[in-house]
C-alpha cells in the first residue's frame, strides 16, 4: 500500500474555505495558519483571511529574506521585489566594513538609512548580513515604526518623522547607504490596486501624490545633504516611472541609473555625487 501524507480533516476544511474565499495559495496559507493557532484562536484568523486581510498581516509576520518579520494590521507587506534594493544596498557598502585599521585604529562602522522603513525589511535584513552596520531607520506611521523596532531590536535606532526630519543631525553629510521605497503609486491609480493592498495597508504607504513621485521628489532634493562624500542613494520605483524618478535626482546634482532585476521585476534608481 503506497502511503501518501496525511491531510487531517481540519486542514481540507480550511484549504476549501481558504479556496472558496479566492486564495490562490490556499494549500499554503492552510499549513502556515494551522502551525499558528488551533480552535477558537484558527477560526478568528481564519475569519480575517476569508474577509480579505492579507495573510502576513493575519499571521503577524512576513517572509522577506529568508527571515521572519513583524508585520501589524495596516502596515505595508514587504514585497518579494524590494529584495533588489537589498542587494543594492549590500553591494553599495564601503569595502572596508573591518572595524579596525592596520594601526588599530578604529574605523567608524559605515552608516545605513532606511527612509519609509515600513517594517524595516532593508535594513532588518542588511543588518542579518552586515551586523557591523551603523542603521537607522525612519516611517512616520506609529504602526510602522512599533514594527521596526520589533523587527530591528537594540541593534539599530528606529524614529518616528516626516521623512529626514526624525533622522539624529549627527548623519548629515555622514549616510553611506540610504534606502528608501516609499511610496510612488499616483493617487488616481490606486482604486485599480487589489484589495488587499487598496483596504488593507495605510493610505499613507501607497499614495505617491498625483504622479506617484512626491515622497521621490522630496528625497532627491534632501538626499545630498545626508550623503557622505561616496554615498549611495537607492530608491524603488516602477519601470514605467524610473526616468522621472532618475532626473529628480539628477536635477538634484547627482549622478543616476536605472536598475533592473527581471526576476524579482523590480526597478529602482541608484544615485551617488557626481564625479568631476
Ligand atoms: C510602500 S511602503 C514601504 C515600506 C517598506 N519600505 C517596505 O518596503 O516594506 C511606504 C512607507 O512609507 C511611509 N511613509 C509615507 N509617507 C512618509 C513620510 N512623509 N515620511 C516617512 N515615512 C512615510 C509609510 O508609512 C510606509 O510605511
Amino acid at each position: 500500500m503506497v502511503e501518501t501524507a496525511a491531510v487531517g480533516p481540519d486542514e481540507e476544511a480550511v484549504v476549501r474555505r481558504l479556496r472558496t474565499a479566492g486564495c490562490v495559495w490556499a494549500e499554503d496559507e492552510a499549513r502556515l495558519l494551522l502551525e499558528a493557532a488551533a480552535g477558537a484562536e484558527l477560526e478568528a484568523l481564519l475569519a480575517r483571511r476569508v474577509a480579505g486581510e492579507p495573510l502576513e498581516q493575519v499571521l503577524g509576520w512576513a517572509g522577506f529574506a529568508g527571515l521572519r518579520l513583524a508585520v501589524e494590521p495596516g502596515v505595508f507587506v514587504p514585497r518579494r521585489r524590494t529584495g533588489l534594493l537589498l542587494d543594492l544596498a549590500e553591494a553599495a557598502l564601503p569595502a572596508a566594513t573591518a572595524t579596525a585599521t592596520a594601526d588599530d585604529v578604529a574605523v567608524p562602522a559605515p552608516v545605513v538609512v532606511e527612509l519609509c522603513c515600513g517594517v524595516a525589511a532593508v535594513a532588518t535584513a542588511l543588518l542579518h548580513r552586515s551586523p557591523g552596520l551603523d542603521v537607522v531607520a525612519s516611517d512616520l506611521d506609529p504602526a510602522a515604526v512599533r514594527c521596526a523596532r520589533r523587527n530591528l531590536g537594540p541593534r539599530a535606532l528606529v524614529v518616528e518623522g516626516d521623512l529626514f526630519g526624525g533622522l539624529p543631525a549627527r548623519l548629515r553629510g555622514r549616510v553611506d547607504v540610504l534606502v528608501a521605497n516609499a511610496p510612488y503609486v499616483p493617487t488616481g491609480a490606486i482604486a485599480t490596486m487589489p484589495p488587499e493592498a487598496r483596504l488593507h495597508e495605510s493610505p499613507l504607504a501607497l499614495d505617491g501624490g498625483a504622479d506617484g513621485l512626491d515622497l521621490h521628489r522630496r528625497i532627491a532634493a534632501e538626499a545630498a545633504e545626508w550623503l557622505s562624500p561616496t554615498g549611495t542613494v537607492l530608491v524603488e520605483t516602477s519601470v514605467r516611472q524610473a526616468p522621472a524618478t532618475a532626473a529628480l535626482f539628477v536635477a538634484a546634482g547627482l549622478d543616476a541609473t536605472v536598475e533592473r532585476d527581471d526576476e524579482l521585476d523590480a526597478t529602482a534608481v541608484r544615485a551617488t555625487r557626481s564625479v568631476g
